[in-house]
Formats: structure tokens, sequence, C-alpha cells
């Protein structure tokens, strides 16, 4: 059975259209064990004085970290543990200041580890998660979609693009409800944006 994880971080819960676009993925996904890490119930560490050290020590340094080191990266480590199980990885959350969420940065942050999902060789950076799959689902109030006046303030979607290529994986989906400040529109724009999701659903499935 394939693996699917799920980072999500939708704090309006069951008022968030993230969330219901995020459900109805899930829905359409067979042949998967599923699993998620929910960053708004349980918020990822920030890296301080103590954690990038032993990062350090460990991740370029190669030494043995003690067991209060340790204890500072247990999180990020089980963050890593989850992704490198996966096949799939699905990320959700809404655009919050023309970005992602603080809380989705900082699981990056602890995630993107040097030996573990990326390293260094001879010819630059490579990617350890080659064989994997990433799905964005996102929500915004503006629409900021390719060709339109507010595309270049979208940084968002240029972050997940660049993570997803650092780590070597070749297939990102994306599946965005934008202009969902628009009432007239929210409806219309979020059933498009779950036939999508059902679309990649299947592509997740087989
Ligand atoms: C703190 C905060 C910042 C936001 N910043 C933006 C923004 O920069 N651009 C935008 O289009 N929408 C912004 N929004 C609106 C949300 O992205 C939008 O309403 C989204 O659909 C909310 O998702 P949810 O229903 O899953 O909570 C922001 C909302 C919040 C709460």
């Amino acid at each position: 059975m394939k693996k699917t994880i799920i980072i999500e971080y939708t704090p309006r819960n069951q008022r968030s259209r993230t969330k219901r676009i995020l459900e109805t993925l899930k829905s359409h996904i067979s042949n998967n064990e599923i699993e998620t890490i929910d960053l708004a119930q349980n918020l990822p560490p920030l890296f301080d004085n103590h954690s990038l050290g032993a990062y350090y020590k460990r991740n370029y340094g190669g030494e043995i970290l003690s067991s209060q080191e340790e204890e500072s990266m247990q999180k990020f480590d089980y963050y890593v543990e989850k992704i490198l199980q996966a096949d799939t990885i699905i990320i959700a959350y809404p655009m919050f200041n023309f970005s992602m969420p603080a809380a989705v940065k900082a699981f990056f942050d602890g995630m993107l580890q040097k030996g573990k999902t990326w390293d260094i060789n001879e010819s630059g950076y490579i990617g350890l998660l080659n064989n994997k799959r990433m799905v964005l689902v996102t929500s915004s109030g503006g629409d900021y979609s390719q060709g339109t006046p507010m595309e270049s303030m979208d940084l968002s979607t240029p972050m997940i693009k660049q993570y997803a290529s650092f780590v070597g994986i070749k297939y990102l989906h994306i599946i965005a409800a934008q202009g969902l400040a628009n009432s007239e529109k929210e409806e219309e724009i979020i059933a498009k944006t779950e036939n999508t999701a059902a679309e990649i659903a299947s592509i997740i499935s087989n």
C-alpha cells in the first residue's frame, strides 16, 4: 500500500475553505495509507540557539548529539521521517500576507535537512526525494493566477516550487482556489478546484 502524508495548516478548521478542498481530495484517494500532521493543532518549533547548533553539529559535522541536543531536533526529525516514508506529500494552507503562513515555513525549515532531504556533492545541490509527488492545496482572497496583474505578488507558489525542486521532486500539482474574496464567485471557484482535486486524487491512487 502506498503512503500519503498530509501537512495541514488550516486554523479556521471547519470553516476553512482550504480544508474543504483538502477533504475532497482526501475522499477521492484510494490505495493509500493516509497520515496527517496538523500544524495548527501542534505548531512546529523554530530553530533556536540550541537546536540550530545541534543541526550543524550532526548534519554538517557528523557528530553524535547529546540526548538534550537530540531532543531539540526531535520534532524536525519526526517531520523528516514521515516525509521519507511517504510516496505523496500534500501541503495545505491558506495564503497569509502573500506567502505561506509562518507555521508552514517553520515546517519546511525543519524538514529541509542536509543529508536527509537534500545534499551537496561535487556538482552542487542534490535532492533526495526524487521518487515522490507533492501536492499543494491552497486558497486566497485575491486572484494571483498566471497572466493576471497580481501574479507577481504571489510569493507562496514560487516558494513551494523552489522547495519541491530543491529536494528533487519532479511532480508538483497545485490546487489553488483563488479570488475567494469575491463572495458571488466563491462557490463556483471552490467547486472547480474540487474537480481538479478529484483528478489529482486519481493520479495519487494509481
Ligand atoms: C492573516 C491573514 C492574512 C491573509 N493574507 C492574504 C493575502 O495576502 N492575500 C490574499 O489574497 N488573501 C489573504 N488572506 C485571505 C485568505 O488567504 C483567504 O481568505 C483564504 O481563503 C482563507 O483560507 P481558509 O478558508 O482555509 O482559512 C489572509 C487571511 C488571513 C487570516
